[in-house]
C-alpha cells in the first residue's frame, strides 16, 4: 500500500504534538511551585506521592530541591516561603518537619539554636548540611558538633558558601546597568546636607564592648561634640531621645556624623547600623576601614583607623563641618548616582536561603567535589577575625 506524503506528515505531526502534550502535563505535575501549597504539609506535594522510580530519574532531576530547616531561629519558627526569590520559587521547597530528613537535599542549622534539637541520627552522603548564622561567633552559641559535620556555610562572611548578610549589595551603577537591573537612586536634596547640630550622634545600647568602642568615643568627645542617646546615653535627658524600637532617622539627620560602629567588629559584619540608615544624609563613622571597603562605596564613610588618634579625627570632622564642599564629597556617590543597590534577589546577589537554593541547583550539575568543614568554629573565628581592644588601645595612645 502506498502512503501519500500528506497523510504521512499529518500523522507525524500529530504524534509529535501528542508527545509534547504528555511532556507538558508531566512538567506541570512534576514541578512544585511551592506558592499555593500549604507549607506545613509538604507531603501533599504531588511529586512526592508518585514513586521516584516510576517517574524516572529525568523527572527526579526536575523536582524541587528540599531544604529542611532543622532548627528554629532564635527560638522562632522558620518561614517556609521562598516567594521572595523570583526564578527560584518553584525550584526549592523549605520544610521544617524533621521527620522528612530522608528526602532533604540540604539541612540547615541556625547556630544559636543547635543545642535545642538532637542532631540528625543519620545522613546520606549527598545531603548538604549547612551552618547558618547572621551573627558574630561570640553571639552564635559555639554549640558542639562533630568534626566534618557541615558541608556548607551560610553567614555574613563573603567567604561563605551561601552568603547570608544584612542589607543589600551596593554596586557601581555601570555594573547594574550592564546587568539590566533597575537603578535605585540615593539622591538627597542638597539642603538636607546643611546641619542644625554639630558633631557626632549615636544611639547605643551596649555600653561595654569587646572592641572598647566606648573608650574611643569617650576620648573623641574631648575634642568634638559626641551626643549619645539610648541606654548608654551621655546625659540622662538623652536616654529617651529616641523611643525604643523607633528608627529616629530624623534625629540622625540633624547631625553631620553618626556612629555606625558595630557591637562586635568583625570582617564583613555590617548590620542595620549601616543598612537601616543608608538613606540618611549624614556620614557614618566606623572603626576599621578594611571591614567596609568592599561593602560600601568609596568615600561614603569615615573610619577611625584613618587617623592616628582621636584628636586628629576630631580635627578632620570639624574641618568637614565648616567646609560644605568637603562635606558634600562624602555624598557624591549618591548625588552623581555612581552607585546603586543590586536587587537583593537577583542572580549573583541572592542572600540566605535563596542563595542556598541557587547553589543546590548549581552544585548538582557537575559532580562538584564533596566538601566539609573540619572545625566549623575555627573556620568562623579565622574568617571573621573579630577585634578585641587592640585597635582602640593603640589609637588612644597614638599621640
Ligand atoms: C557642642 O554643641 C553645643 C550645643 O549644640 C554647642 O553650643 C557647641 O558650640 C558645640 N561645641 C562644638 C565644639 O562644636
Ligand atoms: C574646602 O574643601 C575643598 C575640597 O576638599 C577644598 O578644595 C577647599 O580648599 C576647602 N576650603 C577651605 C576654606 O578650607
Ligand atoms: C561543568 O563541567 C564542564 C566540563 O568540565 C565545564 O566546562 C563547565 O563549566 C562546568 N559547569 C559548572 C556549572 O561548573
Ligand atoms: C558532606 O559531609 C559529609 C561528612 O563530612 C561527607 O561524607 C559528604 O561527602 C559531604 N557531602 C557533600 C556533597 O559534600
Amino acid at each position: 500500500m502506498r502512503v501519500r506524503p500528506a497523510i504521512f506528515y499529518r500523522y507525524l505531526f500529530l504524534t509529535i504534538l501528542g508527545f509534547f502534550c504528555v511532556y507538558a502535563v508531566y512538567s506541570i505535575i512534576g514541578y512544585d511551585d511551592g506558592s499555593h501549597v500549604p507549607v506545613h504539609r509538604p507531603q501533599r506535594h504531588l511529586y512526592l506521592t508518585v514513586s521516584k522510580d516510576r517517574i524516572g530519574s529525568r523527572f527526579e532531576k526536575l523536582a524541587p530541591k528540599r531544604i529542611l530547616f532543622w532548627t528554629t531561629i532564635f527560638g522562632a519558627k522558620v518561614s517556609t516561603s521562598l516567594s521572595d526569590c523570583p526564578g527560584l520559587t518553584d525550584r526549592c521547597v523549605i520544610d521544617t518537619n524533621r521527620d522528612q530528613l530522608e528526602s532533604a537535599d540540604a539541612v540547615v542549622f541556625h547556630a544559636v539554636d543547635i543545642p535545642r534539637f538532637p542532631l540528625p541520627a543519620n545522613r546520606k552522603p549527598e545531603q548538604i548540611f549547612v551552618f547558618n548564622s547572621m551573627e558574630t561567633p561570640v553571639n552564635s552559641g559555639r554549640a558542639a558538633v562533630p568534626d566534618f559535620f557541615f558541608n556548607w556555610t551560610s553567614t555574613y562572611l563573603y567567604s561563605s558558601d551561601a552568603i547570608h548578610k544584612y542589607g543589600s549589595f551596593l554596586i557601581p551603577t555601570q555594573v547594574a546597568e550592564s546587568r539590566g537591573f533597575k537603578v535605585q537612586s540615593f539622591y538627597v536634596q542638597p539642603k538636607r546636607l546643611k546641619k542644625t547640630k554639630s558633631g557626632v550622634f549615636g544611639l547605643i545600647s551596649n555600653c561595654h564592648t569587646d572592641s572598647k568602642r566606648e573608650l574611643a568615643l569617650k576620648e573623641l568627645a574631648k575634642h568634638i561634640n559626641v551626643t549619645i542617646g539610648g541606654k548608654c546615653a551621655s546625659e540622662d535627658g538623652l536616654k529617651s531621645i529616641c523611643p525604643q524600637g523607633a528608627e529616629c532617622l530624623d534625629v540622625f539627620e540633624q547631625y553631620p556624623f553618626y556612629i555606625a560602629i558595630e557591637n562586635t567588629v568583625c570582617n564583613d559584619y555590617v548590620t542595620e547600623k549601616i543598612w537601616g540608615r543608608i538613606t540618611v544624609p549624614s556620614i557614618p563613622i566606623v572603626m576599621r576601614r578594611k571591614v567596609y571597603e568592599k561593602i560600601l562605596p568609596p568615600k561614603s564613610f569615615i573610619a577611625m583607623d584613618d587617623y592616628r588618634n582621636p584628636r586628629e579625627m576630631a580635627n578632620h570632622l570639624r574641618a568637614l563641618e565648616t567646609n560644605q564642599t568637603a562635606y558634600s564629597e562624602y555624598f557624591e556617590w549618591r548625588q552623581r548616582g555612581t552607585w546603586t543597590s543590586a536587587p537583593w534577589n537577583a542572580p549573583g546577589y541572592r542572600n540566605g536561603l535563596c542563595r542556598v537554593c541557587e547553589l543546590l541547583w548549581k552544585s548538582g550539575t557537575n559532580g562538584t567535589e564533596p566538601k566539609s568543614y573540619e572545625n566549623i568554629w575555627k573556620w568562623f573565628d579565622d574568617e571573621s577575625q573579630c577585634e578585641k581592644d587592640e585597635f582602640v588601645r593603640s589609637w588612644l595612645s597614638g599621640y
